[in-house]
């Protein structure tokens, strides 16, 4: 469950300088309602369909590991049973994420966050890295990682956004990689939105798409941070999300939302139109 509230963090510093890299359109889970969410299958559908930007989701294993897995359990999105935190790294290997997923995919491993990482550099990919921590680690999940992604991307290269719902998480995460962009996830506008997301040194806060509003979008941006929203998959909402100045959707409907074909509809206005 997301956390609702926390006093505001003192004492992190923002990430730094920071051009923002991240194009508009991101794909969800990598394009996880297409493929076997949080798989290198899911990360090159979304390629397929033309995303240069992917969501994942990215928890420990018992041994330290850093992998994709959205859920704390194994058996919506794998054959496995039971608590993903429990299990090392070399039975978590073994597992498919492919035969649960309702198109039936060829057998898929769960990737680490070094594979992910290797796959985005190498094709010219950005990552929004959602830290999602098991209950009970989440100042572990958080620093492990942003220590290794601070040593998997080259500083010559965009860094990966890093977001959590945990507040704990993110300010571990802040802690050991002090220079990577950090964004403030939410599943509504709590009251201390904009201050906690302040007190981490956020440049971005990510909301639900059904919380947000003109007026908070603009709160934001005068704060000087970056808004994007999750998971608009229809046109209607991506379109008034976008007047309101959204700078990233979160999508599943990789399939809808083209995104070649809406930075060209953008000159001319409409923003949400399917090629
Ligand atoms: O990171 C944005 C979005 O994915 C958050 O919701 O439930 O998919 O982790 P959830």
């Amino acid at each position: 469950m997301p956390e609702t509230s926390a006093p505001a963090t003192p004492g992190i510093p923002p990430s730094g300088p920071f051009t923002w890299p991240y194009p508009r359109w991101i794909a969800h889970r990598g394009a996880g309602k297409l493929a076997p969410e949080n798989t290198l299958a899911a990360f090159q559908c979304g390629a397929s369909h033309g995303y240069s930007m992917f969501e994942c989701d990215v928890r420990l294993s018992r041994d330290g590991v850093a992998f994709l897995l959205h859920d704390d359990t194994l058996e919506r999105t794998t054959n496995g049973r039971g608590l993903a935190g429990e299990r090392d790294w070399h039975e978590l290997a073994q597992l498919d994420a492919g035969r649960r997923h309702r198109t039936g995919a060829a057998p898929t491993p769960l990737p680490t966050l070094e594979a992910v990482a290797r796959y985005c550099l190498e094709s010219g990919s950005l990552l929004n890295i959602e830290i999602k921590p098991a209950p009970g680690v989440e100042a572990r999940t958080g620093a492990v990682v942003g220590r290794l992604a601070s040593q998997l991307w080259p500083r010559t290269a965009p860094p990966p956004l890093l977001t959590s719902f945990s507040i704990e998480a993110l300010h571990s995460a802040a802690e050991a990689a002090p220079e990577l962009p950090r964004g403030l996830l939410l599943d509504r506008l709590h009251p201390d939105w904009l201050e906690t997301a302040l007190a981490l040194g956020c440049v971005a806060v990510t909301c639900h798409h059904a919380h947000w509003r003109k007026t908070a979008v603009a709160q934001a941006r005068s704060a000087g941070l970056r808004t994007l929203s999750y998971t608009v998959n229809s046109m209607a909402r991506a379109q008034r999300l976008l007047d309101w100045g959204v700078d990233g959707l979160i999508t599943d409907r990789v399939d809808l939302f083209r995104p070649q074909a809406l930075a060209a509809d953008h000159t001319t206005g409409s923003a949400a139109k399917a090629s």
